[in-house]
């Protein structure tokens, strides 16, 4: 799964899944371009890249807005000259309230910033892939969006369409050399779960059967391989790692 002089733009780089899969790829050989919301984290984990020898770079941005999905690319190809593989990662999970008490607004900010910011970076970085005739693009859904979880309906809803979109997305550009697939977690211990009440996780870990939550390693692992030529015949898939809580 060698990575070697490749170029990934991983969302939500600093932290979580997104620093794992950073992680995995820097140690594989690739470039990394980390962008988060967290700007000061973002360029702290770019320099301890970097520190350690690899390459990386730190970019600052809410995905959710079109604007900077575009600065976002085109700073990375100012940086590396290339993408090989976007990660779209960066997400939230937004208020755990019934449909009943939610605002227009939890809707709006969760479906921007977990669903639409993939339309935007995927739609933005395609053409250049499509020029060179490679490339991978690999998003992080969720169990939510294949099994509905309640009290986090803009987040299924999201994270469901993700999968639709990497179904619509891999088959337009199944003869370019452009791969898309998605990864669907089960819960996995990241800072995320601190978004929710503490009787969520409870109840989340009572339905993993086995008996634990994931790691962003387990997760980043998947990515990887998903983003290496080992999965070259794997495209429009949503790979499972819910360690067995969605059989399908
Ligand atoms: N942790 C889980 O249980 C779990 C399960 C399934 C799917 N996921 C998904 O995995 C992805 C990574 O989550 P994580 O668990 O590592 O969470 P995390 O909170 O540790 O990391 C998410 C990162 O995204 C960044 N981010 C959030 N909103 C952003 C925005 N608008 N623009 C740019 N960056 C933004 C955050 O600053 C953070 O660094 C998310 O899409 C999440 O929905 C997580």
């Amino acid at each position: 799964m060698n990575l070697e002089g490749r170029v990934a733009l991983i969302t939500g780089g600093a932290g979580g899944i997104g620093l794992a899969v950073a992680r995995r790829f820097t140690a594989a050989g690739a470039s990394v371009a980390l962008a988060d919301l967290r700007q000061d984290a973002a360029v702290a984990a770019a320099a301890d890249f970097v520190a350690h020898g690899f390459r990386a770079i730190g970019l600052a941005g809410d995905v959710s807005q079109p604007e900077v999905a575009r600065a976002l690319v085109a700073d990375t190809l100012s940086a590396f000259g290339r993408i090989d593989i976007l990660v779209n990662n960066a997400g939230f999970m937004g208020r755990t309230a019934p449909i009943w008490e939610l605002e227009d607004k939890d809707w709006h900010d969760v479906l921007n910033v977990d669903l639409s910011s993939v339309f935007y970076l995927s739609r933005e970085v395609i053409p250049h892939m499509r020029s060179r005739r490679s490339g991978c693009i690999i998003s992080i859904s969720s169990v939510a969006g294949k099994e509905g979880t309640p009290g986090l309906i803009p987040y299924s809803v999201a994270k469901a369409g993700i999968i639709a979109l990497t179904k619509a997305l891999g088959k337009e550009v199944i003869l370019e050399g452009i791969r898309v697939n998605c990864v669907a977690p089960g819960v996995v211990t990241t800072p995320l779960l601190d978004q929710l009440p503490p009787e969520a996780v409870k109840l989340m870990l009572s339905k993993a059967p086995m008996g634990r939550f994931g790691t962003a390693e387990e997760v980043a692992a998947v990515v990887h391989f998903l983003a290496s030529d080992d999965a070259s015949f794997i495209t429009a898939q949503c790979v499972d790692a819910s360690g067995g809580r969605a059989t399908y």
